[in-house]
């Protein structure tokens, strides 16, 4: 129930995590081509991780969890395993999902990439969760509810037909992976607590084409949709700031500003 706030020390920490983590994602994207190993995948962004950034991939061992990243392609929503008979083909689309961990501090933070000539659906699909996940940083700030966010997120899926998954959510992040508030990407009129300067928390929203619906595979990570069709994830680490937030783990191409003033 406590959302624990953050000091500058501990900012410092999740402010390096955090672009270690968008520094993997930068650096992957050259590996994500039609016939690349995922577990090949695994390997290097495990060896950056350790041995350029010195730093631990928060995920393995995590609950048991037996890769450093997760991969989740096509009907994959999230938390896919990379495994080494599975091989990128032209098409998919993949969610490669970093959580580095250093100086005991968390950042987190995901991306779309897309395998060689994608479908035009898969393309809307991915375009509207990262349209949707962009749209809440111009909402938020201190004093505002939280369920803004998934109020915003609720909005731009509408329109499209898509549906939003409601199983898992964005969280509080810092000392701990995972942490007080919960962000749901739909709105919820009880999620009413109002943000704080210096929260930090991961937005992740998971969207499906088809129905919301998802079901957890026998190895009891992976997650699929039910109904077989697509998924998109994008995720970023959010610092609440005076007057907007910072986007800590904001990538250098990526299009949208470090910091939203939304005063
Ligand atoms: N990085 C995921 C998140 O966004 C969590 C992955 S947990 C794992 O919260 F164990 F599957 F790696
Ligand atoms: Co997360
Ligand atoms: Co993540």
């Amino acid at each position: 129930m406590k959302i624990h706030i953050k000091n500058q020390e501990e900012i410092k920490k999740i402010k390096i995590s955090s672009k270690l983590a968008s520094e993997v994602l930068e650096m992957i994207s050259e590996y994500m081509t039609v016939n690349t190993n995922l577990e090949k995948i695994n390997k290097i962004c495990h060896k950056h991780i350790i041995e350029k950034q010195n730093a631990i991939p928060a995920c393995l061992g995590y609950r048991g969890y037996p890769k450093s990243i997760c991969i989740s392609i096509n009907d994959v929503v999230c938390h896919g395993i990379p495994n080494k008979k599975q091989y990128l083909k032209e098409g998919d689309i993949a969610n490669v999902d970093i959580t580095i961990l250093k100086n005991g501090y968390y950042g987190d933070t995901s991306k779309m990439f897309f395998i060689g000539k994608i479908k035009e659906t898969a393309k809307k699909l991915c375009e509207i969760t990262k349209k949707s996940l962009y749209l809440t940083f111009k909402k938020i700030k201190p004093g505002i509810p939280i369920n803004i966010i998934g109020k915003t997120i609720e909005q731009e899926t509408k329109k499209s037909g898509f549906s939003i998954v409601k199983e898992y959510c964005g969280h509080g992040i810092g000392k701990n992976f995972h942490e007080e508030p919960q962000i749901l990407h739909y709105y919820n009129r009880y999620q009413n607590t109002l943000l704080q300067e210096n929260m930090v928390f991961t937005i992740e929203p998971m969207i499906n084409e088809g129905k919301s619906y998802v079901k957890l595979m026998k190895d009891n990570w992976t997650v699929k949709t039910q109904d077989k069709s697509l998924s998109a994830q994008y995720e970023h680490t959010i610092l609440v700031t005076k007057t907007g937030c910072k986007i800590l783990t904001k990538r250098k191409k990526e299009k949208i500003p470090y910091e939203f003033n939304n005063i």
